[in-house]
């Protein structure tokens, strides 16, 4: 604990805290720096919490956690979105997602795919693709990331403003009672033709790798991408006197070492876009410009609005977060920028490993 405890003295000097609490009992509605405990944040019925949403990231992006059982069947009918892109990702339990671009199910040259994803593993659907999905566990955590921030005001819009519906004619079950032009105001675009295939074997069909292979990134982002979790790309990154893995993504994972030694400062983070955590394992201590310093677990959310310095220090070994960036320069881009290409799941166990490497400090 001593050689933590002078560290954070250290970034206390360094980025200059003037105490103020970075905890907040619910999600902002204007962006600043904030912390929240595991599943705090602003609720709509069904199992949707926001610990981002548009508001409290200047529109950057939304944070979106559904906790709930198995949903027993598609859980929302078939549609797209031509303005947001909406990344799953499986915290707990398995999520079956569906997608297909639309002009090339349109045209028939292109093949369905779906994945079930398992703890840790993600589906990105891009503008323009069809998509629907499936929670398959009794305690079952997607995480939505839809960028840019501000599609979630249709939920809470069918949620406030909108009788309950079971569908008939003119709207769609889980609707919340909208028509079907009613929707496409809230970028929701209903392809009800879309028969989602059965046909599942080792948790994937259609083409593509899953756990059976690489799961490279595609140069375009006109199809769903699936990475599986540590079977995407990674990078090592040694600055600052610790290890950290990251399988980016503009959403991704960090995995991260403690320091190798109490002198080692944390870098100062100061990215030009927003940034947010949400912690999977071990402990990680924020310190963010201006205030006092939070110990993060499991769940617990921190968000740095863009331009804003941070710093962070791991206390266990092997803790890992989940990130979602304002995308361009986040970053990962700059931990990839002086790190290196990265084959495993862990990082060296030797710490003299990338002692040595020169460490960023940014203002
Ligand atoms: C975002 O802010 C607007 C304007 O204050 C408000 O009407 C809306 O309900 C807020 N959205 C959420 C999801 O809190
Ligand atoms: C779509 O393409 C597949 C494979 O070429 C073909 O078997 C199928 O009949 C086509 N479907 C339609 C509706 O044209
Ligand atoms: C379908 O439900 C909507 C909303 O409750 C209602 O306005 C509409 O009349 C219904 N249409 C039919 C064909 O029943
Ligand atoms: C659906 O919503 C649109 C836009 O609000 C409205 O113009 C149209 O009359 C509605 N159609 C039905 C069948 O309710
Ligand atoms: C952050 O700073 C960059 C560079 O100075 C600027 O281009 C950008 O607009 C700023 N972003 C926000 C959200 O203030």
């Amino acid at each position: 604990m001593l050689p933590f405890i002078i560290i954070i003295t250290i970034l206390l000097t360094a980025v200059g805290a003037n105490g103020a609490s970075l905890w907040v009992p619910t999600t902002p509605q204007s962006p600043r720096p904030y912390a929240l405990k595991k599943g705090d944040g602003i609720k709509l019925a069904g199992g949707n919490t926001f610990p981002v949403t548009g508001n409290s990231s200047g529109n950057a992006f939304c944070i979106l956690n559904t906790n709930a059982g198995s949903s027993g069947g598609a859980g929302v009918f078939p549609h797209v979105h031509k303005k947001t892109y909406e990344n799953f990702y499986a915290v707990k339990g398995r999520v079956q997602l569906w997608g297909q671009n639309l002009d090339t199910y349109k045209a028939n040259t292109s093949i369905q795919q779906t994945r079930i994803l398992a703890q840790g593993d993600i589906g990105a659907i891009p503008f323009n693709t069809i998509h629907t999905f499936s929670l398959l566990e009794p305690d079952t955590q997607l995480t939505g990331v839809l960028v840019p921030g501000g599609f979630e005001e249709f939920f809470f819009h069918m949620e406030f403003s909108a009788p309950p519906n079971p569908g008939n004619g003119t709207t769609l079950p889980g609707s919340g009672g909208f028509n079907i032009s009613e929707l496409a105001d809230w970028d929701v675009y209903p392809q009800l033709d879309f028969v989602p295939r059965r046909d599942v074997v080792n948790g994937k069909a259609g083409p593509g790798n899953w756990y059976d292979g690489q799961n490279d990134l595609p140069d375009d982002y006109s199809a769903p991408i699936w990475v599986a979790k540590n079977y995407g790309p990674k990078w090592l990154n040694s600055d600052g006197g610790r290890y950290q893995i990251v399988a980016p993504f503009s959403q991704g994972t960090v995995t991260i070492s403690p320091s190798f030694s109490s002198g080692d400062v944390a870098p100062l983070v100061r990215s030009e876009v927003a940034t947010a955590f949400m912690m999977e394992e071990g402990q990680l201590e924020v310190l963010v410009d201006g205030y006092e310093p939070v110990s993060l677990i499991d769940g617990d959310v921190v968000f740095v609005p863009a331009n804003t310095s941070f710093s962070y220090v791991a206390t266990a070994q092997f803790t890992k977060f989940m990130y979602v960036t304002g995308g361009g320069r986040g970053l990962d881009y700059e931990l990839i920028k002086t790190g290196e290409p990265w084959n495993s799941a862990f990082y060296p166990q030797n710490e003299q490993f990338g002692m040595g490497h020169s460490r960023i400090m940014r203002i």
